[in-house]
């Protein structure tokens, strides 16, 4: 048996409570984990009595909160764009065509430097408290690239997504729609065994309404679940699309509609906000108060990626929920948690509860509002992930 007891939690947030406080909150409380799983929670003054052999971890005060599901990340590439950045910085406006840029790079990189590349920005969350992470594909835009890109995201996580229409590549400029021939052909063909979702992004520069359609509908057909980039650049179909397709979540939201919100509300399709993109492309930040309070369900993601967001940090991204987007700390924490694991679909994380996977995070602060409050402070001071302490 491996066991850890983590005792004298100031405050541990379960996310098992109610539906007027979804953080569950408890204080003075303890975790048992056991072979990978949550065997008990409650007061410290509860614990049960343990067999000899496990270990004590004494929480001193501070509070615990679930491990980070973050459910939307391009980490998958060749070289940077930080000269991009820069020039954004100085007044240049985002555009999607940057994208094709890291594809020329990923093409160029071998399966070695991906890897490295990608497992030093697994490590770089995993020290930041993320212990679920999507992997999305997307800089190949070739049969054989895009099948490495899934190949290796596969490596790391099973949260995989083919994102074979990303963006249409240069030896296909003009001809949209034999590029998603390709997609929808041959690359999924590869890809398809390799993944568990598929997305595209639905946006002016990249892919149409009946383009998307297209492809989702054919990774549909082969076992693959929908997820979608919509509303990012400005407003669009795709948020609709995601919903008639029962998507488990539509991805940016940075531009809805009232249409939008009241059909998000309606269904049970997540919609996740990527403050880091707003961060680094000077859009505006989404309204979050206006969707809790229309009762959608917000996941909160990094989008780690070298265009729109190259943070990996999810404590920063709650910060800017927070600052930005008018979310509590409480809601902010809850999105970065077990709203990503509703945008991958997951029960088994998310959430601190016996039997759910032990994936935890104890902060170096007292309450889970130092998140939003020292921002930029490195305040994960240890991880677990499947019940072993990682960091
Ligand atoms: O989620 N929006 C599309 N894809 C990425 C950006 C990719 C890039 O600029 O390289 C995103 O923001
Ligand atoms: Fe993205």
């Amino acid at each position: 048996m491996t066991a850890t007891l983590i005792t004298n939690i100031g405050e541990l947030t379960t996310n098992a409570g109610s539906p007027e406080d979804r953080s569950g909150t408890l204080h003075d409380a303890a975790v048992l984990l056991e072979d990978g799983r949550i065997a008990w929670v409650g007061p410290a003054s509860d614990i049960p009595a343990l067999p000899g052999g496990y270990l004590d971890v004494d929480a001193a005060g501070r509070a615990v909160i679930p491990g980070f599901v973050d459910s939307h990340s391009h980490i998958v590439f060749g070289g940077d764009r930080a000269a991009e950045f820069e020039a954004r910085m100085g007044g240049q406006q985002y555009a999607a065509g940057g994208i094709r840029s890291t594809v020329a790079a990923t093409r160029a990189a071998s399966d070695d430097e991906l890897r490295t590349r990608m497992n030093g920005l697994v490590a770089e969350m995993l020290a930041q408290g993320t212990t679920t992470l999507e992997i999305k594909s997307g800089y190949g835009l070739d049969v054989a690239t895009e099948e490495r890109l899934v190949r290796l995201a596969a490596e790391v996580t099973p949260e995989v997504t083919f994102l074979g229409a990303h963006v249409v590549p240069e030896e296909y400029a003009k001809r949209a729609d034999a590029y998603v021939d390709l997609v929808v052909g041959d690359m999924l063909d590869a890809c398809a065994p390799h993944a568990k979702w598929i997305d595209v992004f639905c946006e002016t520069g990249a892919f149409t309404v009946a383009q998307s359609r297209r492809v989702l509908e054919a990774g549909i057909a082969r076992g693959l679940q929908p997820r979608l980039h919509a509303s990012q650049l400005g407003p669009g179909d795709g948020v609709r699309l995601a919903i008639e397709l029962g998507a488990a979540s539509v991805d940016h939201g940075t531009y809805l509609t009232d249409e939008d919100v009241a059909a998000l509300s309606a269904s049970d399709t997540v919609l996740t906000v990527l403050p880091g993109v707003e961060f680094s492309t000077r859009h505006p930040y989404p309204d979050a108060r206006r969707l809790i309070d229309a009762g959608v369900t917000v996941a909160i993601a990094c989008d780690t990626n070298p265009g729109s967001s190259f943070t990996s940090s999810m404590p920063f991204c709650i910060a800017l929920a927070v600052r930005e987007m008018g979310m509590t700390t409480a809601e902010a924490v809850w999105a970065a948690t077990a709203g990503g694991a509703a945008a991958l679909r997951r029960d088994d994380i998310g959430v601190i509860a016996p039997g759910k996977r032990a994936d935890l995070v104890l902060l170096d602060a007292p309450t889970r509002v130092h998140l939003a409050y020292r921002p930029g402070v490195p305040l994960v001071k240890q991880v677990w992930k499947d019940g072993v302490a990682v960091r």
